[in-house]
C-alpha cells in the first residue's frame, strides 16, 4: 500500500498482474476528487473508457451524467474507479483472477480517498467489496456499514438501458445517498 498518489499512480503504469494487459490499449485508473465524500465503484472500463483512459464516458457514463446532473453533484465532487482497470475484451464480466490482482490497486484508492459513502454499482462490484454472498437484486437500496464508510449497492448504469424498472429504484438508491451526504455535511 502507498500513502500518496504519486507512487500509487506510477505503480500501476505497465501493470501486467492479470491477463487484461494483453488486450487493453489505456489503463483505466479512476478520475475525480481525490478528498471526496462520495465515491462510485463500477465494473470495468468499456471500449470508449479502454481508448480515452477514463471511467464512464460511454453510454453508461451519459446516464451518470444525467444522475449526477439530477442530483445537483457535480461529477469533479465526486472519485470514479473500477473493479478492474483493464477493459475485459467484449465487454465480458471480470473474471475472478483478474478481479483479485487489480483489487489492491482500488483498495488504496479508497484508503488514500478516505470517502465517507461509497455506491456499488452493480453486482460485480457489490460482490467484489462486500462479498459474494451478497445479490445485487435484495441488497440494492440497503445501506452497508464497514469500517466507518457507508456502502449503497444500486444497478450499474448499463443494466438501466434495458429496464425502466430499474431506472426508477436507481433513482431513488441516489436520493438515499444524496440525502445522508448533505446530513454528513450538516455535523
Ligand atoms: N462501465 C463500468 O463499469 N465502468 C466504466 O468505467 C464504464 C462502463
Ligand atoms: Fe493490472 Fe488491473 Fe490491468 Fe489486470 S486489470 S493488468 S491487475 S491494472
Amino acid at each position: 500500500m502507498y500513502d500518496n498518489w504519486e507512487e500509487l499512480e506510477n505503480s500501476i503504469q505497465n501493470c501486467k498482474l492479470c491477463k487484461l494487459c494483453t488486450t487493453r490499449t489505456n489503463i483505466v485508473f479512476g478520475t475525480g476528487n481525490k478528498n471526496a465524500d462520495l465515491m462510485f465503484i463500477g465494473e470495468g472500463p468499456g471500449a470508449d473508457e479502454d481508448l480515452q483512459g477514463k471511467p464512464f464516458v460511454g453510454k453508461a457514463g451519459k446516464l451518470m451524467d444525467m444522475a449526477f446532473m439530477g442530483l445537483q453533484i457535480n461529477r469533479d465532487e465526486v472519485y470514479i474507479a473500477n473493479i478492474v482497470k483493464c477493459r475485459p475484451p467484449a465487454n465480458r464480466n471480470p473474471e475472478d483472477d483478474e478481479a483479485e490482482a487489480c483489487l489492491n490497486y482500488l483498495r488504496n484508492q479508497v484508503i488514500l480517498v478516505k470517502p465517507k459513502i461509497i455506491v456499488l454499482l452493480g453486482s460485480v462490484a457489490l460482490k467484489n467489496i462486500l462479498g459474494k454472498e451478497y445479490g445485487i437484486t435484495s441488497s440494492r437500496g440497503k445501506w452497508v456499514e464497514r469500517k466507518n464508510i457507508l456502502y449503497m449497492p444500486t444497478w450499474h448504469p448499463a443494466a438501466l438501458l434495458r429496464d425502466e424498472n430499474k431506472k426508477i429504484e436507481f433513482w431513488k438508491d441516489l436520493k438515499q445517498v444524496k440525502q445522508k451526504l448533505e446530513e454528513i455535511k450538516e455535523v
